[in-house]
């Protein structure tokens, strides 16, 4: 019953209309590259890409994809799975993958050895969960959650008991969880929750500092031209005795 309540998605599905060379990419290309989620057990990374990755990383609501499209080109032996539920989201990633972004493009296939480290998964990561075996990940990104700043809409935030609880298995003992935001309220919920949850530390020192390699998000971008300012909080599993 308490599993039921918690996978409910509360975020939008869809905005504008897809249509053009935005709907030829949903029908082509991402059946190409879209997570797959085996019939039993759990996910066999080392067969699950085009590549054979080095590391694992995941990005959890990617928005407009740009965060993930630059690490993948970055980190090619890195297999990276993107999760979104938002669609014009998805599309957009797919968008810069295929490097038609922003031109209308008759183009529907990766070039050449080009994305073969990204799976994506249309839909909430949440329902992914159990298909991954425990440390799976080196890098979990959760990059400007929604806020849902209310009380009464806490629950709603991502960061919170139960999604700890499962990034903590699958995240690598030696793997970082990158969270960013620039809603003040969310950085200290962020901190609050991985002290209740007694299964995370707060490791970098100055969290106005973006970590080595950064790339800035959509949104981050967004914000900083707007003068809001930007927490980056990473956090490492606490040893536990
Ligand atoms: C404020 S947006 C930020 C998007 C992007 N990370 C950026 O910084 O530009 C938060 C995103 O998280 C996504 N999201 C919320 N809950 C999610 C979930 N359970 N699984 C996957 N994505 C989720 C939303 O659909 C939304 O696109």
């Amino acid at each position: 019953m308490g599993e039921k309540k918690e996978l409910k998605f509360f975020g939008r599905r869809k905005g504008k209309a897809i249509k053009g060379s935005r709907e030829r990419l949903l029908n082509e290309l991402l059946p190409q590259i879209k997570a797959t989620l085996p019939q039993n057990g759990t996910i066999d990374f080392q067969t699950y890409f085009g590549i054979t990755p080095q590391e694992i990383w995941l990005e959890i609501g990617f928005g407009g994809g740009e965060h993930l499209a630059e690490q993948a080109l970055k980190n090619m032996d890195v297999g990276i799975i993107g999760a979104e539920p938002f669609l014009n989201g998805v599309t957009s990633l797919l968008a810069h993958l295929n490097g038609s972004h922003g031109v209308e493009s008759t183009h529907t296939g990766l070039d050449e050895g080009r994305m073969d480290n990204v799976r994506i998964w249309p839909d909430d990561v949440r329902q992914m969960f159990p298909y991954f075996k425990d440390g799976s990940f080196k890098r979990i990104f959760v990059l400007y959650p929604d806020p849902w700043p209310k009380a009464r809409h806490a629950e709603r935030r991502f960061i919170n008991q139960f999604n700890l609880k499962h990034l903590y298995r699958l995240l690598a003992d030696d793997g970082r969880l990158f969270v960013a935001t620039d809603v003040q309220n969310y950085a200290d919920w962020s901190v609050e929750q991985a002290d209740i949850s007694g299964l995370f530390v707060q490791i970098n020192d100055d969290i106005r500092k973006p970590p080595e390699g950064w790339v800035p998000t959509r949104y981050e971008k967004k914000g900083i031209a707007a003068g809001r300012i930007p927490s980056y909080l990473v956090f490492s599993k606490k040893k536990t005795k």
